[in-house]
């Protein structure tokens, strides 16, 4: 969702703001605007659509100052326009606003009754409108903006510029994160520490209810009681390079291409090679527990949904997998001996968020798996998993989601080997096939020509399905999910004994049918299901291993071949052609890869 940043600098500050908004603008770029102050005086130079109409805007209409404040929009309230686009001003004062003021309309209404004026579709005009009300009355700035913030209810990161103010940012965080970059005599916001890598690498993140008073000489904080706290400054190692495509025309391209990267980093800590146990960052004993309760959205859900197979097979562990926005509000019941886990890149998705707090309390332990280990999520668990994907700048989750599968799987086996439902020597054949992953999965890459020359022909179809048995149910929405993404393809997913029961209706010679079928203990099954798709002409793309294609590849529309790996492991293997499949379809479509049409990435708003 939106993204935030301020500079209180030595330099000019508009072209900063920009580059960090570029880095931010994976959350949203629907529209971006910048305010700055200069020799007192508060400007604001405000744009539709991509980032670069702001820079255009810029050239010709060029904003001085060395402090100011930025905005890249993901429309919630009002569509995206010049009046909608943040910063949003009133008076003296600049806002800008990541998350959804909940209370606006009363708000809107009490400063209506003031004779206040409204000029924008958006609830972040009202904090605006609230602080300058504040300001005439007399308040100084950070008493106009405490007084306002106080009243708010919702999730929010704000950043608040003033006119005559060129030492002063005042940031807020409720439910959505913000960060404090210390310089050297200059300080920043940021909505993460992404945002601000090229500028410092010393980082303050706010906490829930923080209010933060910014000028060149430090930040004071203060909590939502109003009294002094130290947070901790922490040096970050973000290098610019992993924000960079590295030669890549897509971000999406290079992450993809860095799964066996990042998944040996994920092995190397949960599998360390001189032990065939799994090592975890905290204590989680599996055998005092009777239930597993996992929770996430999108494709962190399939992650879950995948591993309720691992828990389920491997450690003999009954498993409830949900969407968090359906979770949060159905209330259930949390039984004894419940440990709950909860799946998340960001780390800072709304629904997840929130219903891990409906756990707290209630489950025995709170566990997440996590890209940002500085995240909300991570931060309220008793425990968090670090998925070492590094930055995933792509807005459709790719590498985040072989690393999740990683971590899980690594997880079910230390269930199991807790449970006693796995020998030591079963586990050491585990830990040996999972070390190969790397390998196996650079094997995969090597079907990147083949998946694209599929691609070209997917992307002149109107619907696409995906079919998958067992652990390839799963992928197979997640497949689905990928191509519609960015392809804007609509596509399906079934598992492939639920097809005779109403979707085998769909297929006609006009529907491609992505099947995904390794050689594996239900590739018989799996088969007969993909003959019932041949018999009624349907196009079938076959993804599987050489056996696999030779036994039952004949009359298919395209086969790909992947390398043979334990039957466990291929969810993290078959993510691969499925990801490449999605993007090599939207690149023959033309759209834009990284920055599908209403998407965003991290999800702060309900
Ligand atoms: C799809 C995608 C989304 C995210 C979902 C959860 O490619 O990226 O479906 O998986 O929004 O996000 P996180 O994992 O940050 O909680």
């Amino acid at each position: 969702m939106c993204g935030i940043v301020g500079v209180l600098g030595n330099h000019e500050a508009a072209p900063i703001l920009v580059e960090a908004l570029k880095r931010l603008e994976y959350r949203g770029y629907d529209s971006a605007g910048i305010a700055t102050v200069n020799n007192g005086t508060l400007r604001r130079r405000r744009a539709v659509g991509k980032l670069v109409n702001l820079s255009d805007l810029l050239v010709h209409e060029p904003l001085a100052g060395k402090s100011g404040i930025g905005h890249t929009r993901w429309a919630t309230h009002g569509a995206p326009s010049v009046s909608n686009a943040h910063p949003h001003r009133a008076g003296a004062v600049a806002v800008v606003h990541n998350g959804i003021i909940e209370n606006y309309k009363e708000l809107r209404a009490e400063l209506l009754n003031c004779g206040m004026e409204f000029r924008t579709e958006t609830d972040t005009e009202t904090v605006a409108l609230m602080t300058e009300r504040y300001l005439k009355e007399g308040l100084t700035p950070v008493d106009a903006a405490f007084t306002t913030l106080n009243q708010l209810e919702g999730a929010f990161a704000l950043a608040f510029l003033f006119d005559g103010e060129e030492d002063l940012i005042i940031a807020a965080r409720k439910g959505s994160p913000l960060a404090i970059g210390h310089g050297d005599g200059e300080m920043f916001v940021g909505s993460d520490a992404i945002a601000l890598a090229p500028l410092t690498d010393r980082i303050t993140y706010l906490e829930e209810g923080d209010r933060a008073v910014v000028t060149r000489a430090g930040a004071e904080i203060r909590n939502a009681q109003g009294d002094l706290v130290n947070r901790e400054t922490k040096t970050i190692q973000i290098d610019a390079a992993q924000v960079d495509k590295a030669g890549h025309k897509h971000f999406m391209a290079k992450e993809i291409a860095e799964q066996p990267q990042v998944i040996a980093e994920a092995i190397r800590h949960y599998l360390p090679v001189e032990e065939d146990t799994v090592r975890l960052p905290g204590e989680v004993d599996f055998s005092q527990v009777d239930r597993l309760t996992m929770v996430a959205c999108g494709t962190a859900y399939y992650a879950c949904v995948t591993a309720k197979y691992w828990f389920e097979q491997i450690a003999r562990l009954p498993v409830e997998v949900d969407i968090a926005s359906e979770f949060r509000y159905r209330e259930p019941p949390v039984p004894a001996k419940t440990l709950a886990l909860f799946v998340s890149q960001s780390g800072e998705t709304a629904d997840t968020l929130a219903a891990l707090r409906y756990c707290q309390e209630k489950a025995d332990k709170i566990l997440s798996v996590v890209n940002v280990p500085e995240s909300s999520i991570a931060r309220e668990s008793d425990l968090a998993l670090p998925i070492f994907a590094g930055p995933e700048i792509g807005v459709a989750s790719t590498k985040a989601f072989t690393c999740q599968l990683t971590v899980l799987l690594a997880l079910a086996l230390k269930a199991a080997c807790d449970r006693g439902h796995l020998s030591p020597e079963d586990m050491a054949g585990y830990a040996t096939a999972i070390r190969g992953l790397p390998n196996v999965l650079s094997a995969a890459l090597e079907q990147n020509e083949a998946i694209r020359q599929a691609a070209q022909k997917v992307s002149e179809a109107r619907d696409v399905l995906f079919l998958g048995r067992g652990l390839m149910y799963p992928l197979a929405l997640e497949g689905a999910l990928k191509l519609k993404e960015i392809s804007y393809i609509h596509a399906e997913a079934y598992a492939s004994g639920e097809l005779k029961h109403g979707p085998i209706a769909l297929i006609d010679k006009n529907m491609p049918v992505v099947v995904l079928t390794p050689r594996d203990s239900l590739f018989d099954k799996s088969v007969s299901n993909m003959q019932e798709v041949l018999a009624r002409k349907g196009k079938v793309l076959m993804i599987s291993d050489q056996d696999g294609i030779d036994e039952a590849g004949d009359d298919v529309w395209c086969a790909i071949r992947m390398p043979k790996v334990k039957e466990a492991l291929s969810p993290i293997l078959y993510a691969i052609p499925a990801q490449l499949l999605a993007y090599h379809t939207a690149v023959a479509k033309g759209t834009d890869v990284d920055q599908p049409r209403n998407l965003a990435k991290s999800v702060t708003v309900e």
